[in-house]
């Protein structure tokens, strides 16, 4: 599932021709159209999907029809790629346990749509990515994998993302393979693989 740029699904499609990768996307649904992210899946011949907020009367309206649209495609994982909405109670329901999601700051610092500005304007000194199993809080559940970056003198938000990107994408690819291979259980706090 995709909002932007789409660069940790272009590295996802890159690694899911190899059979022994374990894992295919089979499928990418946006909160909006005219995305980037879209385009590659396009490029790559994977099926797309788009369900807008905007198009929906309510928030609660807008999350079953992700439901609905995420489910024709019966995945086994869903990725959250740079995916900026929160699902509500239907998603979760119908999904929760194999929902995972990527963020670029090592939690529980800096959870939100803003994680490289907030580590950036509170001045810290390392910061870096967590793959982590989705739940109903923002960027509050159980942590599979994180990694460190360090903030260099003269770092902006773009500079500092970028570079924490490069690390995330390696991170995500890693880690949904390791679920696709090994299976993820989650018990309490705690997500284990394989
Ligand atoms: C990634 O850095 C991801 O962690 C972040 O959006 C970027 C998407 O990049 N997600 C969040 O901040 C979620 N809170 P991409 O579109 O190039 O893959």
């Amino acid at each position: 599932m995709v909002s932007g740029t789409g660069s940790n699904l272009a590295a996802l499609l890159a690694a899911h021709d190899d059979p022994g990768y374990g894992a295919r996307v089979v499928a990418v649904v946006a909160d909006r159209r005219g995305i980037r992210a879209l385009d590659i899946a396009a490029e790559a011949g994977i099926p797309t999907a788009v369900v807008s907020v905007k198009d929906f009367d309510d928030r609660a309206a807008w999350d079953a029809a992700v439901a609905e649209t995420v489910s024709v495609f019966q995945p086994d994982l869903i990725v959250l790629a740079g995916f900026m909405k929160l699902f509500g109670a239907t998603f979760l329901e119908r999904f929760g346990g194999r929902i995972i999601n990527t963020h670029p700051a090592l939690l529980p610092a800096f959870p939100g749509a803003h994680g490289v500005r907030d580590a950036l304007e509170y001045g810290a000194k390392v910061t870096g990515c967590t793959v982590m199993v989705v739940d109903e809080g923002i960027d509050t559940g159980p942590i599979l994998a994180q990694a460190a970056v360090a903030v260099e003198p003269g770092d902006d938000e773009t500079s500092l993302h970028e570079r924490i990107k490069v690390v995330e994408r390696s991170l995500l690819v890693e880690w949904v393979g390791r679920i696709a291979r090994g299976g993820l259980t989650v018990d309490g706090r705690h997500a284990e693989v394989g």
